[in-house]
Protein backbone atom coordinates (compact mmCIF):
# COMPACT_ATOMS: atom_id res chain seq x y z
CA UNK A 1 0.00 0.00 0.00
CA UNK A 2 2.46 2.65 0.67
CA UNK A 3 5.25 3.70 -1.07
CA UNK A 4 7.60 5.41 2.04
CA UNK A 5 10.16 4.13 3.26
CA UNK A 6 10.15 2.49 6.66
CA UNK A 7 10.68 1.33 9.72
CA UNK A 8 9.65 -1.64 11.02
CA UNK A 9 7.98 -1.83 14.52
CA UNK A 10 8.21 -5.93 15.61
CA UNK A 11 4.83 -7.17 15.06
CA UNK A 12 2.97 -3.94 14.43
CA UNK A 13 3.14 -1.75 12.07
CA UNK A 14 5.52 0.34 9.95
CA UNK A 15 6.27 4.14 10.18
CA UNK A 16 8.10 6.04 7.95
CA UNK A 17 11.88 5.67 7.60
CA UNK A 18 13.67 8.15 10.95
CA UNK A 19 10.04 7.94 12.52
CA UNK A 20 11.63 6.70 15.94
CA UNK A 21 14.05 9.50 16.11
CA UNK A 22 11.55 12.22 15.23
CA UNK A 23 10.07 11.12 17.85
CA UNK A 24 12.57 11.13 20.28
CA UNK A 25 13.64 14.65 19.33
CA UNK A 26 10.44 15.18 20.77
CA UNK A 27 11.08 13.82 24.47
CA UNK A 28 14.73 14.77 24.58
CA UNK A 29 13.36 18.91 23.81
CA UNK A 30 10.79 18.31 26.27
CA UNK A 31 13.97 16.96 29.06
CA UNK A 32 15.80 19.83 27.98
CA UNK A 33 12.80 22.24 29.02
CA UNK A 34 13.27 23.60 25.29
CA UNK A 35 9.96 24.90 24.26
CA UNK A 36 8.01 22.67 21.27
CA UNK A 37 7.11 24.41 17.98
CA UNK A 38 3.98 22.69 16.05
CA UNK A 39 2.43 24.29 13.15
CA UNK A 40 -0.52 22.68 11.29
CA UNK A 41 0.54 22.82 7.50
CA UNK A 42 -2.00 20.97 4.91
CA UNK A 43 0.02 20.87 1.12
CA UNK A 44 3.62 20.31 -0.01
CA UNK A 45 4.14 24.42 0.30
CA UNK A 46 2.77 24.07 3.84
CA UNK A 47 4.97 21.10 4.97
CA UNK A 48 8.50 22.64 3.04
CA UNK A 49 7.64 26.28 4.50
CA UNK A 50 7.55 24.47 7.95
CA UNK A 51 10.44 22.59 7.65
CA UNK A 52 12.56 25.38 5.94
CA UNK A 53 11.42 27.66 9.17
CA UNK A 54 12.82 24.44 11.25
CA UNK A 55 9.18 23.85 12.93
CA UNK A 56 9.34 21.02 15.35
CA UNK A 57 6.35 19.10 14.65
CA UNK A 58 3.41 19.31 11.73
CA UNK A 59 -0.01 18.68 12.63
CA UNK A 60 -2.02 17.82 9.99
CA UNK A 61 -4.97 19.49 11.78
CA UNK A 62 -8.82 18.97 10.73
CA UNK A 63 -8.95 22.05 11.24
CA UNK A 64 -8.04 21.81 7.22
CA UNK A 65 -11.84 21.30 6.93
CA UNK A 66 -12.41 24.90 7.65
CA UNK A 67 -9.33 26.73 6.39
CA UNK A 68 -8.33 24.38 3.02
CA UNK A 69 -12.02 22.94 2.17
CA UNK A 70 -14.23 25.59 3.87
CA UNK A 71 -16.25 23.02 5.75
CA UNK A 72 -18.15 24.96 8.44
CA UNK A 73 -17.23 22.41 11.07
CA UNK A 74 -14.22 19.98 11.09
CA UNK A 75 -17.12 17.79 11.52
CA UNK A 76 -17.69 17.57 7.93
CA UNK A 77 -14.15 16.47 6.51
CA UNK A 78 -13.91 13.17 5.22
CA UNK A 79 -11.35 10.56 6.02
CA UNK A 80 -10.29 10.38 2.73
CA UNK A 81 -10.16 14.29 2.30
CA UNK A 82 -7.80 14.31 5.44
CA UNK A 83 -5.42 11.27 3.59
CA UNK A 84 -5.31 13.54 0.70
CA UNK A 85 -4.07 16.34 2.85
CA UNK A 86 -1.79 14.44 4.47
CA UNK A 87 0.16 12.52 1.77
CA UNK A 88 0.57 16.58 0.54
CA UNK A 89 1.89 17.47 3.58
CA UNK A 90 4.52 14.51 4.11
CA UNK A 91 5.96 15.07 -0.02
CA UNK A 92 6.74 18.39 1.68
CA UNK A 93 9.07 17.16 4.49
CA UNK A 94 10.90 14.20 5.11
CA UNK A 95 12.99 15.36 8.97
CA UNK A 96 9.99 16.93 10.39
CA UNK A 97 7.31 14.82 12.66
CA UNK A 98 4.02 14.35 10.92
CA UNK A 99 1.12 14.31 12.83
CA UNK A 100 -2.23 12.94 11.08
CA UNK A 101 -5.44 14.07 12.97
CA UNK A 102 -8.14 11.37 13.00
CA UNK A 103 -11.32 13.04 11.79
CA UNK A 104 -14.81 12.75 13.69
CA UNK A 105 -16.26 9.76 13.10
CA UNK A 106 -13.39 7.71 11.97
CA UNK A 107 -11.84 6.08 15.15
CA UNK A 108 -14.98 6.47 18.34
CA UNK A 109 -16.94 3.58 18.03
CA UNK A 110 -14.51 1.18 18.62
CA UNK A 111 -10.60 -0.02 19.13
CA UNK A 112 -10.50 -2.13 15.88
CA UNK A 113 -11.81 1.04 13.79
CA UNK A 114 -9.57 3.51 15.63
CA UNK A 115 -6.46 1.08 15.03
CA UNK A 116 -7.56 0.55 11.21
CA UNK A 117 -7.69 4.39 10.40
CA UNK A 118 -4.56 5.02 12.29
CA UNK A 119 -2.79 2.81 10.15
CA UNK A 120 -4.17 3.83 6.70
CA UNK A 121 -2.23 7.46 8.38
CA UNK A 122 0.84 5.76 8.40
CA UNK A 123 0.32 3.41 5.77
CA UNK A 124 -0.84 5.51 3.59
CA UNK A 125 0.10 8.96 4.23
CA UNK A 126 3.51 8.19 5.86
CA UNK A 127 2.79 9.89 9.51
CA UNK A 128 4.63 9.32 12.23
CA UNK A 129 1.90 9.52 14.73
CA UNK A 130 -1.59 10.58 14.80
CA UNK A 131 -4.05 12.82 17.07
CA UNK A 132 -7.13 12.05 18.47
CA UNK A 133 -9.83 14.02 20.88
CA UNK A 134 -10.83 13.55 23.94
CA UNK A 135 -10.34 11.15 27.43
CA UNK A 136 -12.66 8.76 28.82
CA UNK A 137 -13.69 6.50 26.30
CA UNK A 138 -11.10 7.38 23.97
CA UNK A 139 -8.76 6.04 26.79
CA UNK A 140 -9.59 2.19 25.02
CA UNK A 141 -8.65 3.91 21.90
CA UNK A 142 -5.26 5.34 22.53
CA UNK A 143 -4.05 2.01 24.27
CA UNK A 144 -5.23 0.13 20.99
CA UNK A 145 -3.46 2.38 18.82
CA UNK A 146 -0.10 2.44 20.57
CA UNK A 147 -0.25 -1.01 21.19
CA UNK A 148 -0.54 -1.38 17.31
CA UNK A 149 2.70 0.58 17.24
CA UNK A 150 1.16 4.20 16.31
CA UNK A 151 2.80 6.97 18.55
CA UNK A 152 -0.70 9.11 19.86
CA UNK A 153 -0.95 12.59 20.62
CA UNK A 154 -3.80 13.67 22.98
CA UNK A 155 -6.14 16.83 23.13
CA UNK A 156 -8.01 18.01 26.06
CA UNK A 157 -9.97 20.95 26.80
CA UNK A 158 -11.85 22.59 23.86
CA UNK A 159 -12.66 19.31 21.56
CA UNK A 160 -13.75 20.86 18.45
CA UNK A 161 -15.23 17.47 16.97
CA UNK A 162 -17.34 17.48 20.08
CA UNK A 163 -18.93 20.96 19.41
CA UNK A 164 -21.99 21.19 17.33
CA UNK A 165 -21.78 24.70 16.30
CA UNK A 166 -19.69 27.83 16.72
CA UNK A 167 -21.35 29.02 20.03
CA UNK A 168 -19.55 25.87 21.87
CA UNK A 169 -16.05 26.25 20.39
CA UNK A 170 -15.22 28.37 23.85
CA UNK A 171 -12.86 27.97 26.14
CA UNK A 172 -12.93 25.20 28.55
CA UNK A 173 -11.72 24.66 32.27
CA UNK A 174 -13.22 27.67 33.99
CA UNK A 175 -14.56 26.25 36.98
CA UNK A 176 -13.01 24.34 39.03
CA UNK A 177 -14.86 20.94 38.47
CA UNK A 178 -14.20 21.30 34.90
CA UNK A 179 -10.76 22.32 35.07
CA UNK A 180 -9.91 19.08 37.57
CA UNK A 181 -11.68 16.86 34.80
CA UNK A 182 -9.08 18.53 32.09
CA UNK A 183 -5.85 17.88 34.25
CA UNK A 184 -7.11 14.61 35.23
CA UNK A 185 -7.58 13.59 31.39
CA UNK A 186 -4.41 14.59 30.36
CA UNK A 187 -2.77 12.85 33.18
CA UNK A 188 -5.45 9.83 31.71
CA UNK A 189 -3.81 10.31 28.45
CA UNK A 190 0.04 9.92 29.62
CA UNK A 191 -1.09 6.76 31.43
CA UNK A 192 -2.50 5.71 28.33
CA UNK A 193 0.29 6.02 26.49
CA UNK A 194 -0.01 9.57 24.69
CA UNK A 195 3.51 10.84 23.88
CA UNK A 196 2.28 14.43 23.53
CA UNK A 197 -1.41 16.18 24.68
CA UNK A 198 -2.97 19.16 22.75
CA UNK A 199 -4.30 21.30 25.18
CA UNK A 200 -6.95 23.80 23.49
CA UNK A 201 -8.51 27.05 25.02
CA UNK A 202 -7.77 26.68 28.47
CA UNK A 203 -6.87 29.32 30.88
CA UNK A 204 -3.07 29.73 31.74
CA UNK A 205 -3.75 29.18 35.21
CA UNK A 206 -4.81 25.53 34.49
CA UNK A 207 -2.71 24.62 32.05
CA UNK A 208 0.17 25.36 34.33
CA UNK A 209 -1.19 22.68 36.85
CA UNK A 210 -1.78 20.27 34.16
CA UNK A 211 1.96 20.95 32.66
CA UNK A 212 3.87 20.80 35.84
CA UNK A 213 1.96 17.24 36.39
CA UNK A 214 2.55 15.65 33.32
CA UNK A 215 6.22 13.72 31.87
CA UNK A 216 5.13 14.25 28.61
CA UNK A 217 5.28 17.29 26.50
CA UNK A 218 1.90 19.41 26.73
CA UNK A 219 1.44 21.52 23.44
CA UNK A 220 -1.09 24.60 24.12
CA UNK A 221 -3.06 26.69 22.00
CA UNK A 222 -4.95 29.53 23.59
CA UNK A 223 -3.40 27.45 27.07
CA UNK A 224 -0.87 30.46 27.78
CA UNK A 225 2.73 29.77 28.19
CA UNK A 226 3.54 27.64 30.96
CA UNK A 227 2.70 24.34 28.97
CA UNK A 228 6.15 23.11 26.99
CA UNK A 229 4.79 24.04 23.30
CA UNK A 230 2.67 25.97 21.39
CA UNK A 231 0.47 25.49 18.81
CA UNK A 232 -1.06 27.72 15.57
CA UNK A 233 -2.95 26.82 12.45
CA UNK A 234 -0.65 28.23 9.83
CA UNK A 235 -3.68 29.78 7.69
CA UNK A 236 -4.35 31.92 11.32
CA UNK A 237 -0.52 32.88 12.34
CA UNK A 238 -0.27 33.58 8.34
CA UNK A 239 -3.31 35.98 8.35
CA UNK A 240 -4.53 33.99 5.27
CA UNK A 241 -7.93 33.37 7.31
CA UNK A 242 -9.84 36.68 7.17
CA UNK A 243 -10.95 38.33 10.48
CA UNK A 244 -9.17 38.01 13.95
CA UNK A 245 -9.99 34.64 14.40
CA UNK A 246 -9.69 33.21 18.09
CA UNK A 247 -8.47 34.97 21.14
CA UNK A 248 -5.00 33.36 21.27
CA UNK A 249 -4.64 34.01 17.61
CA UNK A 250 -1.53 36.25 16.86
CA UNK A 251 -0.69 37.24 13.09
CA UNK A 252 3.21 36.91 12.04
CA UNK A 253 2.42 38.02 8.54
CA UNK A 254 -0.61 39.36 6.34
CA UNK A 255 -0.99 36.75 3.33
CA UNK A 256 -3.93 37.01 2.26
CA UNK A 257 -3.56 40.72 2.02
CA UNK A 258 -0.67 40.29 -0.34
CA UNK A 259 -2.11 37.44 -2.07
CA UNK A 260 -5.18 39.61 -3.18
CA UNK A 261 -2.47 42.07 -3.97
CA UNK A 262 -0.38 40.58 -5.55
CA UNK A 263 -3.02 38.90 -8.06
CA UNK A 264 -4.16 42.17 -8.44
CA UNK A 265 -1.08 43.63 -9.57
CA UNK A 266 -1.30 40.11 -12.31
CA UNK A 267 -4.85 41.33 -13.53
CA UNK A 268 -3.71 44.84 -13.82
CA UNK A 269 -0.63 43.79 -16.32
CA UNK A 270 -2.74 41.78 -17.89
CA UNK A 271 -5.16 44.19 -18.95
CA UNK A 272 -2.83 46.90 -19.81
CA UNK A 273 -0.99 44.28 -21.28
CA UNK A 274 2.30 45.00 -19.55
CA UNK A 275 1.95 41.13 -19.36
CA UNK A 276 3.45 38.97 -20.77
CA UNK A 277 6.91 40.56 -22.19
CA UNK A 278 8.82 38.49 -24.35
CA UNK A 279 11.08 36.81 -21.31
CA UNK A 280 8.44 35.13 -20.49
CA UNK A 281 7.54 33.36 -23.76
CA UNK A 282 9.21 30.66 -25.44
CA UNK A 283 11.02 30.81 -28.84
CA UNK A 284 11.09 28.41 -32.05
CA UNK A 285 13.58 28.77 -34.66
CA UNK A 286 12.50 30.86 -37.25
CA UNK A 287 13.06 28.17 -39.84
CA UNK A 288 10.63 25.87 -37.65
CA UNK A 289 8.37 28.89 -37.99
CA UNK A 290 8.23 28.63 -41.75
CA UNK A 291 7.88 25.10 -41.91
CA UNK A 292 4.97 24.97 -39.67
CA UNK A 293 3.40 27.65 -41.77
CA UNK A 294 3.79 25.91 -44.48
CA UNK A 295 2.04 22.42 -42.80
CA UNK A 296 -1.36 24.63 -41.11
CA UNK A 297 -3.80 25.93 -43.68
CA UNK A 298 -4.10 29.50 -44.14
CA UNK A 299 -6.97 31.35 -42.22
CA UNK A 300 -10.32 32.36 -44.19
O1 LIG B 1 -6.97 20.62 13.84
C1 LIG B 1 -6.19 21.38 14.41
O2 LIG B 1 -5.67 22.34 13.84
C2 LIG B 1 -5.90 21.13 15.81
C3 LIG B 1 -5.06 22.13 16.52
C4 LIG B 1 -5.93 23.22 17.00
C5 LIG B 1 -4.30 21.52 17.62
O3 LIG B 1 -6.36 20.17 16.36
Amino acid sequence: MSSHSVDTVPGTTTRPAGSAERLARIAALRRAGTPIVMVTAYDVAGARACQAAGIDIILVGDSGANVVLGYASTRDVSLDEMLMLTRAARRGTSSVLLIGDLPFGTYESSDDLAVATALRFVEEAGCDAVKLEGAGEMLSRVRAVVAAGIPVMGHVGLLPQGARDASELRARGRSADEARQIIEDALALERAGCFSIVVEAVPAAVSELLAARLTVPAIGIGAGAAVHGQVLVYHDLLGITEGAGAKFVKRYAEIAAESAAGIRRFADEVRSGAYPQPEHTYRIAPEELEELRRQIPTRG
